[in-house]
């Protein structure tokens, strides 16, 4: 089994559009995919497994050296082997290099599985974002110092 992380490119648009429709109930249209990879490059990442895209995460950097989980997905067929935290580990290396301390994401207060995942990982629960979701769900807000390890 060949697995890869790279760099996401223009035509992996499409199936990464599928893997986030299969994935969010609220899913981006594939126009704010185009503008995530145009905007930072080396921060949206997608993960092969023999040659075919099967999860993407996009980074952001904001002002002050913070760093920002735009979305991270993986196919429902590939969940529970351990891509996902392939793909976050290798976003915040990333982060590391370009300098960010701080990392932040919102996550639904109902998903589970990647609240457990992005505490696993160091991340803690900030504070609630009221309604944050077209739904009227609530966000978490989750932080990672990246200097605590
Ligand atoms: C969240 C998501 C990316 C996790 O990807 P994954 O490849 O299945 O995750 P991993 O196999 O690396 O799991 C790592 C840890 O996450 C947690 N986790 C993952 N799936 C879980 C589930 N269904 N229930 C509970 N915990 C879960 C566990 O702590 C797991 O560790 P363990 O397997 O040792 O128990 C995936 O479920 C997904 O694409 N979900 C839909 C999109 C989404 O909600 N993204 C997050 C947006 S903020």
């Amino acid at each position: 089994m060949a697995l890869k992380i790279r760099p996401a490119r223009e035509d992996d648009i499409d199936r990464i559009f599928e893997v986030e429709t299969l994935s969010f109930k609220e899913p981006y249209p594939k126009g704010l995919l185009y503008i995530y990879l145009k905007l930072t490059p080396e921060l949206f990442l997608v993960i092969e497994k023999n040659g075919k895209v099967i999860g993407y995460t996009i980074g952001l950097l904001k002002p002050s050296k913070l760093g920002h989980i735009v979305s991270l997905a993986i196919d429902p067929k590939e969940r529970r082997k351990g891509y996902g935290t392939l793909l976050l580990k290798k976003l915040l290396e990333k982060f590391k290099e370009l300098g960010v301390c701080k990392v932040r994401l919102e996550v639904r207060v109902s998903n589970r599985p990647a609240i457990n995942l992005y505490s696993k990982h160091g991340f803690k629960i900030a504070y609630i974002i009221k309604r944050f979701y077209l739904n009227g769900e609530d966000a978490y807000v989750m932080v990672k110092d990246l200097n605590e390890g």
